[in-house]
């Protein structure tokens, strides 16, 4: 098979330019906006060119499908984060389509790629991939909202006309998505290629805390019943808590707050947050769980503030297919000798979903600096080069 890195990094920088930030390579093309449309409407136009046959699901996910009646799945997302960088998901699905292409050029093996929908979560988590997986109907994912209250079935309206059915997974016999890490270790380490071993699991919701309204200037601090000092108190308490049962490898992030009514001279009556949290250990984020319930409980209960949780979304840690990774180890040995590893997803990735239905396995390239979600994220040319290799000598070797 012969792959032609000039074609996939002038493909890979010309997805670039939909929804460019003009700020670093960075992207905004959350999923669904005008930008995530047209640029999937681009990525049609080369899956055609290739010779796979385009298709979108109800959610937007698009596939470009291989005739023959099985055949191996690549690829990743197309959607962004509101701040995103270049290659987050769509180095997957332009190494997906290079592969295709080269083995439909070579006679090579079947490939299908695929760039789910709103895996960046604008609705949820992997949202796109989650449905397609049967782990979230469509009819429940419609509900979900994004932080400006649009629902997800107002929002993919906007792609009514082109979706069809949902794919049938059994045409494929496996799905590998190529990356960026996301993080530092590949990149301290001067290493090229990441063969990941599993991929983490992560909790997310929303809860409100709902206190009172009131003037700036004359509400004396001791009978104000501020929402965002709430926030704060539970803020330091969970801190104070995960203490007990974190590892080095925990992480929580509160990313998103909502306070009302925003401004300057109000005592905040309601703060509306995120809380997300991820953890190798089913078990460990089920502890998590419990923590932060009775934490967000105990101060709504002493400060008598009213508390609400929204619906809890989660992905639980999954173990990469043996067969898929030795393939990818085999290839990391023969393009990058010495300098690759095997190592975890901290990140989530649309490959979660997708083990319910087929082995999965996933590759990571470098980031220059361990940035990613930001207009920074960037990696060498050479090293996102060395990644295609590795994914289409593991292609070829299954
Ligand atoms: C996916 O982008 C994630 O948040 O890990
Ligand atoms: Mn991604
Ligand atoms: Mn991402």
């Amino acid at each position: 098979m012969n792959i032609n890195p000039t074609r996939f990094l002038s493909d890979l920088h010309a997805l670039r330019q939909f929804g460019a930030s003009g700020v670093c390579k960075g992207v905004v093309r959350p999923a669904y906006s005008e930008a995530d449309i047209a640029a999937r409407a681009w990525l049609a136009g080369k899956f055609e060119e290739a010779g796979l046959r385009v298709h979108y699901d109800p959610m937007g996910s698009l596939f470009g499908l291989s005739d023959a009646p099985r055949s191996l799945l690549l690829g990743s997302h197309s959607d962004s984060q509101p701040e995103g960088g270049w290659l987050d998901g769509a180095l997957g699905v332009i190494a997906a389509l290079e592969v295709a292409r080269a083995a439909k050029e070579s006679g090579g093996p079947a490939v299908s790629v695929v760039s789910f929908q709103d895996e960046e979560g604008r609705f949820g988590v992997t949202t796109g991939s989650t449905v397609w997986s049967g782990e979230l109907t469509l009819e429940e994912a419609d509900k979900l909202t994004d932080r400006t209250g649009t629902t997800l079935a107002e929002a993919r309206g906007a792609m009514a006309s082109q979706v069809g059915d949902f794919v049938d997974p059994k045409q494929f016999t496996g799905f590998i998505e190529m990356h960026i890490e996301q993080g530092p270790w590949l990149d301290q380490a001067g290493e090229a290629v990441g063969v990941v071993t599993d991929i983490v699991g992560i909790r997310d919701m929303r809860i409100t805390f709902e206190g009172e309204q009131n003037h700036a200037g004359t509400t004396p601090m001791h009978l104000r019943k501020d929402a965002f000092q709430a926030l704060g108190a539970f803020n330091a308490l969970i801190g104070e808590r995960f203490k007990n049962v974190a590892t080095p490898q925990t992480v929580w992030t509160i990313g998103h707050v909502k306070l009302h009514p925003d401004a300057h001279s109000i005592v905040p009556g309601r703060a509306t947050f995120s809380m997300q949290w991820r953890d190798g250990d089913a078990d460990r984020l089920g502890r998590m769980e419990e923590i932060i319930r009775n934490a967000a409980s105990e101060i709504a209960d002493a400060q008598g503030f009213e508390l609400s949780f929204g619906p809890m979304l989660g992905l639980e840690p999954v173990a990469m297919s043996a067969g898929l990774r030795s393939a990818l180890e085999a290839s990391a040995e023969e393009h990058a000798a010495g300098r690759w590893r095997k190592m975890p997803s901290g990140a989530l990735h649309d490959a979660t979903n997708v083990a319910r239905y087929l082995p999965v396995a996933m590759l990571f390239v470098p980031s220059i600096n361990g940035i990613s979600h930001a207009f920074e994220e960037d990696t060498d040319e050479a090293d996102l080069v060395t990644g295609l290799e590795v994914l289409a000598g593991a292609v070829a070797r299954l």
